[in-house]
């Protein structure tokens, strides 16, 4: 359980395993929220300059335990919450989320980690207004993914599970795992599933619609002529550039 948002703001999240179109979604509702005038903010799992090096340096390395890498992922999570999210909640902005608490619970459970454990690392988050899972089954996710580039790399093909000497063998086990914890929280935190497979525009038409119910009759920050002092001075700005708050 995580607890209720209790901002003024609205937090929308995508979740789903690696080439279930998250990104692609996620981008197109930013900009179909910018383009009606609104105050959104994007965010990305594990994008915080605090642990960038130390993260790259085990990457390298291979030198991550599960425990290491969920904790460091946990405070990338907390450094742009307690710095980015949550002041842009309490503010009125819509914030969008491209992976969120989620991605702990699944990813870190499928190397080993305890799912209580892990839960109660996230338990300063908020629940989201909107949770969407993009599901897919894992050959299509596998495909898309392959396709789109050149090679998977250590830690995301789940490598330092010894699942398989190949990494497309043990990206396929390590997907598996993390698809089956995705599937358990969907009751537990009230996903709502999307159906993955379906084309881009059919997927952005259904997005769309349960934005639109959420906002309904919601006022939010409009956009200022000039961002707020209060977020420059803080070195509050948009990721994708662009002082959009
Ligand atoms: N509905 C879709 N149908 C077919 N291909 C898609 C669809 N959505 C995304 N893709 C493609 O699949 C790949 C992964 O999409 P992406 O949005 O990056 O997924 P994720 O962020 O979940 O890893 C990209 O090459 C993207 O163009
Ligand atoms: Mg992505």
């Amino acid at each position: 359980m995580l607890r209720k948002n209790t901002t003024p703001g609205k937090l929308i999240i995508v979740e789903g395993i690696d080439g279930s179109g998250k990104s692609t979604q996620i981008d197109l509702l930013y900009k179909w929220l910018q383009a009606q005038g609104r105050s959104v903010y994007f965010s990305e799992w594990n994008s915080s300059q605090l642990v960038k090096s130390t993260t790259k340096r085990a990457k390298k390395n291979k030198t991550f335990t599960p425990t290491t890498f969920s904790l460091l992922q946990a405070t990338d999570f907390a450094d742009r919450w307690e710095n980015r999210i949550l002041p842009l909640l309490k503010a009125g902005v819509i914030v969008l989320a491209d992976r969120y608490t989620f991605t702990a619970f699944g990813r870190d459970v499928a190397r080993g980690v305890d799912r209580v454990w892990v839960r109660n690392l996230y338990s300063f988050a908020m629940q989201p207004d909107i949770a969407l899972f993009f599901r897919v089954p894992l050959d299509v996710a596998v495909k898309r993914i392959t396709s789109a580039r050149a090679s998977l790399k250590y830690y995301e093909a789940g490598m330092d599970l010894k699942l398989s000497e190949s990494r497309i063998e043990s990206f396929h086990l390590f997907q598996e795992r993390i698809l089956n914890e995705y599937d358990q929280m969907v009751d537990e935190f009230g996903l709502t599933v999307i159906d993955g497979t379906l084309t881009v525009q059919a997927q952005q038409r259904l997005m769309r619609e349960i934005v639109r119910k959420e906002l309904e009759g919601w006022e939010g920050l409009p956009i200022p002529d000039a961002p707020p002092k209060t977020l420059l001075k803080y070195g509050i700005y948009d990721e994708k550039g662009g002082a959009n708050v």
